[in-house]
Protein backbone atom coordinates (compact mmCIF):
# COMPACT_ATOMS: atom_id res chain seq x y z
CA UNK A 1 0.00 0.00 0.00
CA UNK A 2 1.30 2.93 -1.14
CA UNK A 3 2.27 5.81 2.17
CA UNK A 4 1.10 9.08 2.62
CA UNK A 5 2.93 11.40 0.29
CA UNK A 6 5.72 14.72 1.05
CA UNK A 7 2.55 16.83 0.42
CA UNK A 8 0.30 15.41 3.13
CA UNK A 9 3.09 15.61 5.59
CA UNK A 10 3.55 19.15 4.71
CA UNK A 11 -0.01 19.62 4.82
CA UNK A 12 -0.51 17.90 7.88
CA UNK A 13 2.81 20.39 9.46
CA UNK A 14 1.18 23.48 8.41
CA UNK A 15 -2.35 22.30 10.41
CA UNK A 16 -0.32 23.20 13.78
CA UNK A 17 -2.13 26.27 14.72
CA UNK A 18 -5.64 23.64 13.79
CA UNK A 19 -4.53 21.11 15.52
CA UNK A 20 -3.39 23.77 18.96
CA UNK A 21 -7.20 24.43 18.57
CA UNK A 22 -8.35 21.34 18.78
CA UNK A 23 -10.72 20.26 22.17
CA UNK A 24 -11.04 16.92 23.07
CA UNK A 25 -14.05 15.30 24.35
CA UNK A 26 -14.50 14.92 28.23
CA UNK A 27 -12.18 17.66 29.44
CA UNK A 28 -14.43 19.55 31.44
CA UNK A 29 -15.82 16.02 32.89
CA UNK A 30 -12.12 14.71 34.11
CA UNK A 31 -12.75 14.33 37.75
CA UNK A 32 -10.61 16.74 40.11
CA UNK A 33 -9.44 15.22 43.51
CA UNK A 34 -9.84 17.42 46.27
CA UNK A 35 -5.67 18.29 45.74
CA UNK A 36 -4.26 18.77 43.38
CA UNK A 37 -1.47 16.58 42.14
CA UNK A 38 1.96 17.04 43.53
CA UNK A 39 3.60 16.20 40.27
CA UNK A 40 2.61 15.27 36.87
CA UNK A 41 4.46 12.21 34.97
CA UNK A 42 3.84 13.26 31.61
CA UNK A 43 4.98 9.50 30.07
CA UNK A 44 5.19 9.21 26.28
CA UNK A 45 8.14 8.29 23.77
CA UNK A 46 9.51 10.09 20.68
CA UNK A 47 6.77 12.52 19.00
CA UNK A 48 4.32 11.70 21.95
CA UNK A 49 6.65 11.90 24.40
CA UNK A 50 8.28 15.23 23.64
CA UNK A 51 4.82 17.36 23.90
CA UNK A 52 6.02 16.43 27.97
CA UNK A 53 9.03 18.55 27.82
CA UNK A 54 7.22 21.30 26.77
CA UNK A 55 4.86 21.31 29.60
CA UNK A 56 7.33 20.59 31.99
CA UNK A 57 9.54 24.09 31.07
CA UNK A 58 6.04 25.82 30.93
CA UNK A 59 5.62 24.38 34.17
CA UNK A 60 8.74 25.99 35.33
CA UNK A 61 7.14 29.38 35.94
CA UNK A 62 4.40 28.33 37.78
CA UNK A 63 3.72 26.09 40.71
CA UNK A 64 2.89 23.32 38.98
CA UNK A 65 5.42 20.41 39.02
CA UNK A 66 5.59 18.04 35.68
CA UNK A 67 8.25 15.77 34.96
CA UNK A 68 8.75 14.10 31.59
CA UNK A 69 9.11 10.54 31.71
CA UNK A 70 10.46 8.78 28.42
CA UNK A 71 11.45 5.14 30.30
CA UNK A 72 9.82 1.60 29.97
CA UNK A 73 8.16 1.66 34.08
CA UNK A 74 7.01 4.21 36.66
CA UNK A 75 10.24 5.62 39.15
CA UNK A 76 9.39 4.52 42.86
CA UNK A 77 9.12 7.93 44.14
CA UNK A 78 5.48 8.14 42.43
CA UNK A 79 2.86 8.07 45.32
CA UNK A 80 -1.06 8.31 45.15
CA UNK A 81 -0.46 11.92 45.46
CA UNK A 82 0.89 12.13 42.38
CA UNK A 83 -0.85 11.61 38.85
CA UNK A 84 0.67 10.17 35.38
CA UNK A 85 -0.39 11.68 32.19
CA UNK A 86 0.06 8.90 29.86
CA UNK A 87 0.83 10.21 25.82
CA UNK A 88 0.61 7.91 23.48
CA UNK A 89 -0.63 8.48 19.86
CA UNK A 90 -1.09 4.83 18.83
CA UNK A 91 -1.95 3.86 22.14
CA UNK A 92 0.35 0.72 21.85
CA UNK A 93 4.07 1.70 22.59
CA UNK A 94 5.68 -0.75 24.72
CA UNK A 95 7.34 1.76 27.11
CA UNK A 96 4.71 4.04 27.87
CA UNK A 97 2.41 1.04 28.97
CA UNK A 98 5.17 -0.22 31.29
CA UNK A 99 5.07 2.53 33.22
CA UNK A 100 0.83 3.02 33.11
CA UNK A 101 0.88 -0.74 34.12
CA UNK A 102 3.21 0.29 37.43
CA UNK A 103 1.47 3.61 38.27
CA UNK A 104 -2.00 1.81 38.29
CA UNK A 105 -0.66 -1.21 40.35
CA UNK A 106 0.21 1.11 42.60
CA UNK A 107 -2.62 3.07 42.90
CA UNK A 108 -1.87 6.11 41.11
CA UNK A 109 -4.14 8.53 39.16
CA UNK A 110 -3.47 7.90 35.24
CA UNK A 111 -5.01 9.79 32.51
CA UNK A 112 -4.59 8.71 29.10
CA UNK A 113 -4.23 10.58 25.46
CA UNK A 114 -4.54 8.62 22.66
CA UNK A 115 -6.42 7.59 19.51
CA UNK A 116 -6.94 4.31 20.60
CA UNK A 117 -5.11 0.85 21.27
CA UNK A 118 -4.31 -1.07 24.49
CA UNK A 119 -3.85 2.12 25.95
CA UNK A 120 -7.15 3.07 25.54
CA UNK A 121 -8.36 -0.53 26.31
CA UNK A 122 -6.32 -0.59 30.00
CA UNK A 123 -7.58 2.74 30.96
CA UNK A 124 -11.12 2.09 29.94
CA UNK A 125 -11.29 -1.07 31.76
CA UNK A 126 -10.08 0.65 34.71
CA UNK A 127 -12.42 3.64 34.42
CA UNK A 128 -9.87 5.86 34.05
CA UNK A 129 -10.16 9.01 31.87
CA UNK A 130 -9.05 8.68 27.98
CA UNK A 131 -9.36 12.11 25.88
CA UNK A 132 -9.17 10.93 22.08
CA UNK A 133 -7.08 12.66 19.83
CA UNK A 134 -8.10 12.54 15.84
CA UNK A 135 -5.99 9.74 14.11
CA UNK A 136 -4.65 8.66 10.76
CA UNK A 137 -1.21 11.23 11.01
CA UNK A 138 1.72 10.20 12.04
CA UNK A 139 2.41 10.55 15.81
CA UNK A 140 5.28 13.27 14.86
CA UNK A 141 2.60 15.27 12.75
CA UNK A 142 -0.08 14.92 15.16
CA UNK A 143 2.66 17.09 17.88
CA UNK A 144 -0.19 19.99 18.01
CA UNK A 145 -3.52 17.94 18.85
CA UNK A 146 -1.10 16.33 21.83
CA UNK A 147 0.29 19.19 23.32
CA UNK A 148 -2.95 21.11 23.14
CA UNK A 149 -4.64 18.43 24.64
CA UNK A 150 -1.87 18.00 27.15
CA UNK A 151 -1.68 21.64 27.93
CA UNK A 152 -5.40 21.68 28.96
CA UNK A 153 -5.55 18.04 30.52
CA UNK A 154 -2.55 19.85 32.73
CA UNK A 155 -4.28 23.25 33.43
CA UNK A 156 -7.12 21.08 34.43
CA UNK A 157 -5.92 18.36 36.72
CA UNK A 158 -4.13 21.42 38.69
CA UNK A 159 -6.12 24.13 38.45
CA UNK A 160 -3.32 26.33 37.02
CA UNK A 161 -3.91 28.00 33.50
CA UNK A 162 -0.74 26.83 31.62
CA UNK A 163 -1.31 29.04 28.26
CA UNK A 164 -3.80 30.94 26.31
CA UNK A 165 -5.00 28.89 23.60
CA UNK A 166 -6.81 31.73 21.74
CA UNK A 167 -4.01 33.69 21.79
CA UNK A 168 -1.55 31.10 20.91
CA UNK A 169 -3.52 29.77 18.14
CA UNK A 170 -3.99 33.51 16.43
CA UNK A 171 -0.38 33.98 16.70
CA UNK A 172 0.48 30.45 15.01
CA UNK A 173 -2.62 31.88 12.29
CA UNK A 174 -0.30 35.03 11.94
CA UNK A 175 3.11 33.51 12.06
CA UNK A 176 2.03 30.95 8.90
CA UNK A 177 0.67 33.60 6.78
CA UNK A 178 3.85 35.86 7.07
CA UNK A 179 6.21 32.85 6.66
CA UNK A 180 7.33 33.81 3.35
CA UNK A 181 8.42 37.38 4.13
CA UNK A 182 11.57 38.98 5.03
CA UNK A 183 11.38 38.97 9.02
CA UNK A 184 12.07 35.17 8.51
CA UNK A 185 15.42 33.55 7.72
CA UNK A 186 13.94 31.67 4.25
CA UNK A 187 13.04 27.85 4.60
CA UNK A 188 15.39 27.26 2.12
CA UNK A 189 18.21 28.88 3.28
CA UNK A 190 17.98 27.18 6.83
CA UNK A 191 18.01 23.95 4.56
CA UNK A 192 21.18 24.82 2.35
CA UNK A 193 22.78 24.84 5.04
CA UNK A 194 22.41 21.65 6.80
CA UNK A 195 22.68 19.29 4.03
CA UNK A 196 25.20 15.90 4.86
CA UNK A 197 26.34 17.14 7.97
CA UNK A 198 25.11 15.88 11.32
CA UNK A 199 23.38 18.73 13.12
CA UNK A 200 23.32 19.88 16.93
CA UNK A 201 20.55 21.71 17.86
CA UNK A 202 21.07 23.94 20.33
CA UNK A 203 18.27 25.09 23.16
CA UNK A 204 19.34 28.07 25.57
CA UNK A 205 16.38 28.10 27.92
CA UNK A 206 13.85 25.27 28.91
CA UNK A 207 11.44 25.86 26.43
CA UNK A 208 14.06 26.40 23.42
CA UNK A 209 15.39 22.95 24.99
CA UNK A 210 11.99 21.35 24.04
CA UNK A 211 12.28 23.06 20.83
CA UNK A 212 15.16 21.61 19.80
CA UNK A 213 14.67 17.91 20.97
CA UNK A 214 11.45 18.65 19.07
CA UNK A 215 13.69 19.36 16.17
CA UNK A 216 16.23 16.99 16.53
CA UNK A 217 13.64 14.05 16.10
CA UNK A 218 12.12 15.81 13.18
CA UNK A 219 15.57 15.73 11.47
CA UNK A 220 15.98 12.36 12.25
CA UNK A 221 12.78 10.98 11.33
CA UNK A 222 11.30 12.81 8.74
CA UNK A 223 15.07 13.94 6.77
CA UNK A 224 16.68 10.58 8.05
CA UNK A 225 19.63 12.96 9.32
CA UNK A 226 21.84 12.46 12.23
CA UNK A 227 21.28 15.03 14.95
CA UNK A 228 21.61 15.61 18.25
CA UNK A 229 20.04 18.62 20.47
CA UNK A 230 22.10 20.25 23.55
CA UNK A 231 21.69 23.21 25.56
CA UNK A 232 23.41 26.49 26.81
CA UNK A 233 24.67 26.97 29.89
CA UNK A 234 25.06 22.81 30.37
CA UNK A 235 27.50 22.18 27.30
CA UNK A 236 30.26 24.97 28.45
CA UNK A 237 30.81 22.13 30.91
CA UNK A 238 31.04 19.84 29.06
CA UNK A 239 31.02 19.57 25.07
CA UNK A 240 33.06 22.61 24.65
CA UNK A 241 35.78 21.01 25.03
CA UNK A 242 35.49 18.64 22.13
CA UNK A 243 34.94 21.34 19.77
CA UNK A 244 37.76 22.57 17.72
CA UNK A 245 38.86 21.44 13.69
CA UNK A 246 37.70 18.82 11.84
CA UNK A 247 34.66 17.81 10.79
CA UNK A 248 31.95 19.58 13.11
CA UNK A 249 28.27 19.30 13.20
CA UNK A 250 26.12 22.02 11.94
CA UNK A 251 24.80 23.90 14.18
CA UNK A 252 21.17 25.53 14.61
CA UNK A 253 20.46 27.93 17.95
CA UNK A 254 17.10 28.39 18.74
CA UNK A 255 16.86 31.07 21.09
CA UNK A 256 14.24 33.78 22.21
CA UNK A 257 16.94 36.46 24.08
CA UNK A 258 16.60 39.72 22.07
CA UNK A 259 20.35 39.12 21.47
CA UNK A 260 22.05 36.29 19.74
CA UNK A 261 23.16 33.84 22.84
CA UNK A 262 27.21 34.10 22.93
CA UNK A 263 27.27 30.19 21.33
CA UNK A 264 30.26 30.67 18.86
CA UNK A 265 31.97 32.66 21.33
CA UNK A 266 31.99 30.06 23.30
CA UNK A 267 32.58 26.90 21.11
CA UNK A 268 35.10 29.51 19.21
CA UNK A 269 35.72 26.52 16.76
CA UNK A 270 35.46 29.11 13.64
CA UNK A 271 32.25 27.74 12.59
CA UNK A 272 29.39 29.83 12.13
CA UNK A 273 25.68 28.80 13.81
CA UNK A 274 22.75 29.76 12.30
CA UNK A 275 20.29 31.64 14.82
CA UNK A 276 16.52 31.43 15.09
CA UNK A 277 14.86 33.72 17.07
CA UNK A 278 11.60 32.55 18.37
CA UNK A 279 8.99 36.11 18.82
CA UNK A 280 5.18 35.90 19.79
CA UNK A 281 2.86 37.16 22.62
CA UNK A 282 4.14 34.47 24.77
CA UNK A 283 7.19 32.49 25.40
CA UNK A 284 5.18 29.69 24.49
CA UNK A 285 3.31 31.11 20.90
CA UNK A 286 7.34 32.33 20.47
CA UNK A 287 8.71 28.73 20.86
CA UNK A 288 6.01 27.38 18.58
CA UNK A 289 6.78 29.64 16.21
CA UNK A 290 10.26 28.02 15.89
CA UNK A 291 8.70 24.81 16.32
CA UNK A 292 6.67 25.39 13.43
CA UNK A 293 9.53 26.55 11.22
CA UNK A 294 11.70 23.39 12.43
CA UNK A 295 9.39 21.19 11.32
CA UNK A 296 8.53 22.62 7.69
CA UNK A 297 12.86 23.05 7.45
CA UNK A 298 12.72 18.67 8.64
CA UNK A 299 10.45 18.80 5.73
CA UNK A 300 12.79 20.24 3.25
CA UNK A 301 16.00 18.50 4.13
CA UNK A 302 14.20 15.20 3.55
CA UNK A 303 13.18 16.83 0.50
CA UNK A 304 16.20 18.40 -0.15
CA UNK A 305 18.47 15.06 0.39
CA UNK A 306 15.98 12.80 -1.88
CA UNK A 307 14.37 11.08 1.05
CA UNK A 308 10.45 10.34 1.87
CA UNK A 309 9.46 11.95 4.95
CA UNK A 310 6.47 9.51 6.04
CA UNK A 311 8.18 5.66 6.62
CA UNK A 312 10.37 5.28 9.62
CA UNK A 313 10.43 1.54 9.06
CA UNK A 314 13.43 0.96 11.38
CA UNK A 315 11.22 2.18 14.34
CA UNK A 316 8.76 0.10 13.07
CA UNK A 317 10.78 -2.75 13.52
CA UNK A 318 11.91 -2.04 16.76
CA UNK A 319 8.18 -1.41 18.51
CA UNK A 320 7.29 -5.12 16.89
CA UNK A 321 10.39 -6.59 18.05
CA UNK A 322 9.36 -5.44 21.67
CA UNK A 323 5.82 -6.86 20.79
O1 LIG B 1 7.22 9.90 15.55
C1 LIG B 1 7.02 8.70 15.74
O2 LIG B 1 6.33 7.99 15.00
C2 LIG B 1 7.62 8.04 16.97
O3 LIG B 1 8.57 8.86 17.57
C3 LIG B 1 6.48 7.70 17.95
O4 LIG B 1 5.89 8.86 18.44
C4 LIG B 1 7.03 6.84 19.10
O5 LIG B 1 7.54 5.64 18.58
C5 LIG B 1 5.95 6.52 20.11
O6 LIG B 1 4.80 6.04 19.49
P1 LIG B 1 3.39 6.61 19.96
O7 LIG B 1 3.46 8.07 19.66
O8 LIG B 1 2.38 5.91 19.11
O9 LIG B 1 3.28 6.28 21.40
Amino acid sequence: MAHPSAAQMWQWTLGLPEQLAYRAKGLDKLELSDAPPRRILVAGMGGSGVSGRFLAALANSTTVQIVPWNWAGAPSWLTPADAVLATSYSGNTAETLATVNDALAAGIPVTGITTGGKLEQLLRERERPVLSVPGGLPPRAAFGFLLGTGLRVCARLSGVELWQPERTVAALTQLRSNLGSSQFTPISVITKSLIERPITVYGTCPLTAAAALRLKQQLNENAKQFAWSATLPELAHNEITAAGPGRPPSRLCLTLAQEPPPLDSVLDDGEQTIYLRGSGPSPLAAVLGLVFQGDLVSLALAEARGVEPYPIERITAYKARLG
